[in-house]
């Protein structure tokens, strides 16, 4: 590959993993890994300046912009830091800061805290503003979800505070918070927070923010920004935010020499691993703001700073075996059976070797010595081997043809780079997860039948579709061991009741290839009954506003194998729903028809999530943001001052409340 080649391939890459991270909150690499490619590519584009790209990934610094939120544009753009993985470049840094400054300075050495970054604004000693980092320009308003932190002051106290200054700090969510929300996440069957980052993140961005205050954040200030601030030295100044109340970390230390830097390096790098929140590196900062600014900035972060990222905590040990795992949707995962060894505060003995082109690459063999990281993942990964220390080996690991389970062949869909077993009817993880996604919560909701029960259920032989579920007896399952009769009527009671959930619940519950909830509601919406969408065509299906040739094609599918009919009629003989209700249906007009409305503010009859039913219900589209094509804007009180202008720019007519509910009444 030449290396213009490799500037797209990188490019591809890192659009990807922007999106894994950003978008999905489901990063498959880690941070050092994201780096290392982006400074490649980086290079590249410097070394090939014909390739310019304005929407190359080097051109922006990712986003964690949310259409519920009213964006707002920060006063002093969100910076990131440059980082550096080596203390080589940490001496680097400092002789660069040296030459260039040619006057005594000193570094304050922080520690870099690995969760979600926030700027507040302060006006008259009250905070009035908390908003993202976004895109680094514009960030999301979070202003209620962080005044539930109880550790971010919403008055200020002492004296000697400006008027009007921003303060900025990562938002935390402590180890011991994070461990009880992932194990009652578990207990609950919903998907877990990979690390603490995600969980502070995800937490930021509920709607709900009295759910934000269940979730116990933290948050450690370490940026001061605005006029007239107290002292110019960035430690003193922030010794006196301390003083007015905001949470400043005392692991802060001033050198003037770069043997003082390094050893404030490598103590941290060892006694972080007993603070109560995740660090991830040591951030330099010459302290002097007069210095700061001689330094200057480059486009995307300052000349006077620097991160130091700590390398990953990385174990060696031998693998034994290698064993396939078969998920709910049929995904193969390898995973690799190692020799116990300590990792990072536990004991490591599986960990993942995500796909065959990752087993491919490292050319791996039964008995080698291979290097285990634990990176932003819960499941350690396989990340190298030792080559070196290779003998007596034995067989190459070669990914398997076959399904472990069911013995059914195995099959790539294009564009995955996973694996899948192709029996989905008979295959049984395949068929106890297609019973899981179906008795869920958003599903059918029926209580009582978890992970195990289900598993229980059909290892007698008492479950093979979710059709069986309706034909239960309770004699049959109180006769269970760890069942009574308790537990059957309970059973029952909840399958019973799941015979009143609407069409478009069903609809999602069946599990058909990419039709999620949302597409579960516009499909019932459009079809409303289970016969219209079966005997829909191609055309009829991508007729339909979102649905694309993708979602359409797999309906077809679906209502193309006979089995899937046959089960449809099982359902409904058991009495499932499997149309729209006629009593739903009068809850629907087409008042708002051909409309498109944003929400905005807050509101005095109705949540949000109401109103925007309400929309949906009377035949109009919600949209996220404002644009030529919006019908008119309902506005609750405290629209964003941005979103206010662009209606009036673009001659958006906005709406209040009460209109809206007369006009739909
Ligand atoms: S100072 C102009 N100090 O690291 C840069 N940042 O890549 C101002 N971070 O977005 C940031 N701990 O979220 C600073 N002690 C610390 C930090 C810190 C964590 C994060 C912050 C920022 C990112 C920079």
């Amino acid at each position: 590959m030449n290396e213009v080649e490799r500037i797209h391939q990188l490019r591809e890459e890192l659009h990807r993993h922007n999106y894994n991270y950003y978008v999905l909150n489901a990063p498959e690499i880690g941070d050092q890994e994201f780096d290392f490619l982006m400074r490649e590519l980086q290079d590249l584009e410097e070394k090939h300046p014909e390739c310019k790209d304005e929407n190359s990934p080097t051109m922006r610094v990712g986003s964690d912009l949310n259409k519920n939120f009213t964006q707002v544009t920060h006063r002093y753009p969100m910076l990131s830091l440059a980082n550096t993985y080596s203390e080589a470049e940490v001496a680097d840094f400092y002789n660069r800061v040296q030459k260039d400054l040619n006057e005594e300075f000193e570094v304050c050495c922080e520690m870099k805290f690995d969760g979600t970054s926030i700027s507040l604004t302060y006006e008259d000693g009250k905070l009035v503003r908390a908003v993202t980092r976004g895109d680094g320009t514009k960030g999301d308003d979070v202003t209620d979800n962080v005044k539930t932190i109880r550790s971010i002051p919403l008055v200020l106290h002492g004296e000697g505070y400006p008027r009007d200054f921003e303060i900025r700090g990562e938002i935390l969510m402590p180890w011991l918070v994070f461990e009880k929300l992932n194990e009652e996440r578990e207990a609950r069957e919903e998907p877990l927070f990979a690390n603490p980052r995600n969980a502070a993140s995800g937490t930021l961005k509920l709607q709900n923010s009295s759910v934000v205050a269940s979730r116990k954040l933290d948050a450690y200030l370490y940026y001061l920004l605005g006029e007239g601030l107290p002292c110019d030295g960035h430690y003193e100044n922030m010794q006196e935010a301390a003083r007015w109340g905001f949470k400043v970390s005392d692991i802060m230390r001033k050198c003037s020499t770069l043997q003082e830097v390094m050893d404030f390096i490598r103590y941290w790098d060892k006694e972080r691993k007993n603070l109560p929140v995740a660090t991830d590196g040591i951030v330099l900062k010459i302290n002097s703001l007069r210095q700061q600014r001689n330094l200057g900035y480059t486009a995307k972060s300052p000349r006077w700073a620097i991160a130091y990222k700590f390398q990953a905590e990385r174990a060696c040990t031998r693998l034994n075996k290698v064993t396939y795992q078969v998920g709910r949707t049929g995904a193969i995962t390898p995973v690799a059976n190692l020799d116990p060894v300590q990792l990072a505060g536990t004991v490591v003995k599986r960990a993942s070797l995500h796909n065959a082109d990752i087993i491919e690459g490292l050319d791996l063999y039964i008995g080698d010595m291979v290097y285990v990281e634990k990176g932003g993942e819960i499941i350690p990964k396989i990340v190298g081997v030792d080559k070196e220390s290779r003998f007596m080996i034995g067989d190459k690991v070669k990914f398997i043809t076959r399904c472990p389970e069911c013995g059914s062949p195995l099959t790539r869909y294009e564009g995955e780079a996973a694996h899948y077993c192709t029996n989905d009817m008979a295959c049984p993880p395949q068929i106890k997860g297609k019973i899981e996604h179906f008795v869920s919560r958003k599903a059918m909701n029926i209580d009582g039948l978890g992970t195990e029960t289900i598993d229980q259920f059909y290892q007698e032989g008492m479950i093979r579709t979710i059709a069986d579920l309706y034909t239960l007896k309770a004699p049959d399952i109180a006769r269970l061991e760890r069942m009574g009769k308790k537990s059957a009527v309970n059973i029952l009671e909840g399958i019973r009741e799941s015979k009143n959930v609407p069409f478009e619940r069903v609809l999602f519950a069946l599990g058909i290839r990419f039709v999620g909830e949302t597409t579960a509601k516009t499909l019932a919406k459009s079809f409303r009954s289970i016969d219209a969408l079966a005997s829909a065509t191609l055309d009829d299906l991508i007729q339909v506003d979102e649905i694309g040739v993708k979602i359409a094609q797999s309906i077809i599918q679906y209502f193309a194998d006979e089995r899937n009919l046959q089960q449809i009629e099982r359902l409904r003989e058991s009495g499932v729903q499997l149309e729209m209700a006629e009593m739903d249906m009068s809850d629907y007009t087409d008042k708002l028809a051909g409309q498109s409305i944003v929400i905005s503010g807050v509101f005095a009859h109705h949540s949000r999530d109401e109103y925007k039913e309400l929309i949906e219900k009377n035949g109009g589209k919600n949209v996220g943001s404002i644009s030529k094509k919006t019908s008119f804007i309902l506005a609750g009180d405290n629209m964003g001052p941005a979103k206010l202008e662009k209606a009036k720019k673009l001659g958006v007519p906005i709406m209040n409340e009460e209109d809206f509910l007369r006009l739909i009444e």
